[in-house]
């Protein structure tokens, strides 16, 4: 397959390096609240790239769960092989693109995990079939024989957490923030001139004060 004569013109943005907000959460915010506007399918749905012990980046999906003051909320199972990455080595990128905006955020930063009791609480929202399905997948990326071994194992676990009996939080499951450092804003312009306005830390406090921008090439 060759797609050397596919291209596209990005036409329907622009970034200007004087008109962006001192801090780059009110601006991560505003073009959420586009995207989410925009109809975007799964906004929230970004790439983390993770890098442990041996060196190998890995990428993967996950959701956005929440921003807080910080950085990005995710959850996930703490044994899986993003989880033993981040163990090893806690650097983290998150991306997000939303195509209908023409429009790539670029965040990274340090990840650690968030408190039990936040993640006990997420947990205990999830549905009901939800919560069985992240104790089936134990330990996540672990290989399994067939479907029918996860498939016995859902249905033994609906068993004994039948007529209202509530699922126990794994402890094994439970969120992470990424603390950011480095949020890189792209948006797509005609002819590949691209407008990229990188924030990045000045300082240890997360006010608006501490961030410092910079335009970079496309
Ligand atoms: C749209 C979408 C959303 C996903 N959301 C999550 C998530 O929030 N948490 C999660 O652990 N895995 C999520 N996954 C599955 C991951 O991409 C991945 O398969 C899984 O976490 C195992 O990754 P690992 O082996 O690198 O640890 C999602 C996948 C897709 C396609």
């Amino acid at each position: 397959m060759d797609f050397t004569d596919q291209r596209l013109s990005y036409e329907k943005g622009a970034l200007d390096q004087q008109s962006v907000p001192a801090s780059p959460f009110e601006l991560f915010k505003a073009w959420m609240d586009e995207a989410i506007a925009q109809k975007v399918q799964e906004p929230y749905a970004m790439s983390l790239a993770t890098c442990g012990a041996d060196n190998k980046p890995s990428v993967r999906i996950v959701l956005l769960r929440e921003i807080t003051d910080t950085g990005i909320v995710f959850y996930t199972n703490y044994d899986s092989a993003k989880g033993q990455d981040v163990a090893a080595n806690p650097n983290a990128e998150a991306l997000f693109f939303w195509h209908e905006l023409e429009r790539q955020v670029r965040i990274s930063g340090r990840i650690a995990k968030i408190d039990a009791e936040k993640s006990a609480a997420y947990f205990q929202k999830r549905p009901h079939d939800s919560q069985i399905g992240a104790w089936v997948s134990q330990p996540q990326s672990g290989e399994v024989a067939n479907r029918e071994v996860m498939e016995q194992t859902f249905e033994q676990l609906q068993a004994e957490y039948a007529d209202g009996i509530s699922v126990p939080t794994p402890a094994f499951w439970g969120g992470y923030e990424i603390t950011v450092e480095k949020i890189e804003f792209w948006q797509g312009r005609a002819n590949r001139m691209h407008d990229r306005i990188v924030y990045m830390q000045d300082g240890d406090s997360q006010s608006a004060e501490s961030w410092t921008t910079k335009r970079l090439l496309p």
